[in-house]
């Protein structure tokens, strides 16, 4: 009988090949691989040459860097680790049963079922739209542990919902049956799919322009508003000592949201410069107002009838507020002038209490490394 193969195992020699024959065949290519090495050394790399998208460079090495603040972010990454398992959400599985008011179920309930399939797009565009067009090595290597984080965060929600009891098939599938919730979810997609394209060459101008902009709608809109804004919440349920365990996984997730938007804020404005390119105003402003749109939609859903200290007015308002910050933080123009901070408690709330230095400490680098202060 032969052993089953074990992938720790790296002691024992491969088996003898099962056809011979076949064997043969394959040898010689083998053997004349070395006939593709250069015939001359390679010329050295300098970073210069290097650039975000359509770059000339060996994408296999990683120095000299021309972008050393992605390096930054990637080991600033690795300083956020955690597991949704150290986190008890033994008194959630309390509050949800014996405390939470039906219109707090309805909320908690909804705000999981729309960022359970956001966390996925978010993979889904970081990890095949727009990790394939970087042409530099540190931006993809921060990219690939952002994919990681999309894909912890879509566990984190899952963790949530099976500890607490929910109905995964029903949860799951609010997304497709909530017109308010897949609104959303469809605009995300469209975004996604235009710059999925085959077909899609980045050295035609107009697809750069639409590269840029859908990169601009993932990492401001999607992650820097909808998400930051949309774990609101469940912070608003925590600030009352409701569902404290969900909300501060949602609390370690924002700490990598926060990163993931400040990188893409940081990618998009380097793309324009290196490019010689300009977002257009009445693009932006459409994507604003559909923005917008869709977050009304979604608020009035989730938020038909107000928990006690929050309501779907507010929730719009500081979705207006937080897109102008961050319309701040790429140079356009705000989109919605006069928004105010009807929310003053939130930036305080997502923070994780227990390391309070964290974001102190990046909003002093963030200002030394690009103008990306969190105002
Ligand atoms: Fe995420
Ligand atoms: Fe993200």
């Amino acid at each position: 009988m032969t052993a089953a193969y074990r992938f720790d195992d790296w002691e024992t020699p491969a088996a003898a090949p099962q056809n011979p024959a076949l064997d043969a065949k394959i040898a010689p290519k083998i053997e004349v691989g070395r006939s593709i090495l250069p015939a001359a050394a390679l010329a050295p790399i300098n970073a210069a040459d290097k650039r975000i998208v359509n770059g000339k460079a060996d994408i296999n090495q990683l120095a000299p860097f021309k972008y050393p603040w992605a390096w930054e972010f990637f080991l600033k990454a690795n300083r956020n680790h955690w597991t949704p398992l150290e986190i008890s959400m033994a008194q959630d599985v309390h509050d949800y049963h014996h405390k939470l008011s039906p219109a707090e179920r309805h909320v908690f309930e909804n705000v999981l079922a729309y960022l359970t399939t956001s966390d996925i797009l978010a993979m889904r565009n970081i990890g095949l739209a727009v990790m394939e067009k970087m042409s530099a090595p540190e931006l993809q290597i921060y990219q690939a542990r952002q994919v990681y984080e999309e894909a912890l965060h879509t566990w984190t929600y899952q963790h949530c919902i099976e500890s607490i009891g929910l109905d995964q098939q029903e949860i799951y599938n609010r997304y497709r049956v909530v017109p308010e919730i897949h609104g959303k979810i469809a605009l995300a997609n469209r975004r996604l799919e235009r710059v999925m394209r085959a077909d899609f060459d980045l050295t035609n101008r107009a697809n750069l322009h639409e590269f840029a902009l859908s990169y601009f709608f993932f990492a401001v809109i999607f992650e820097g508003c909808w998400f930051y804004n949309g774990f609101t919440p469940v912070f608003a349920l925590q600030r009352r000592g409701l569902m404290k365990g969900a909300a501060e996984q949602l609390q370690y997730i924002m700490r990598d949201e926060v990163l993931h938007c400040a990188f893409g804020i940081r990618v998009v404005r380097e793309l324009l410069k290196e490019e010689d390119l300009e977002l257009d105003p009445r693009a932006l402003r459409e994507l604003w107002d559909e923005a917008e749109a869709a977050e009304t939609a979604y608020a009035d859903y989730i938020l038909r009838a107000p928990i006690l200290g929050y309501n779907a007015e507010l929730h719009v308002q500081q979705f207006r507020f937080i897109a102008n910050r961050r319309a701040r933080q790429v140079g356009v123009e705000e989109p919605f002038p006069g928004a105010e901070n009807v929310l003053p408690w939130l930036d305080e709330q997502a923070n994780l209490r227990k390391e309070k230095n964290f974001f102190e400490t990046r909003v002093t680098e963030y200002q030394t490394g690009g103008a990306l202060a969190w105002d």
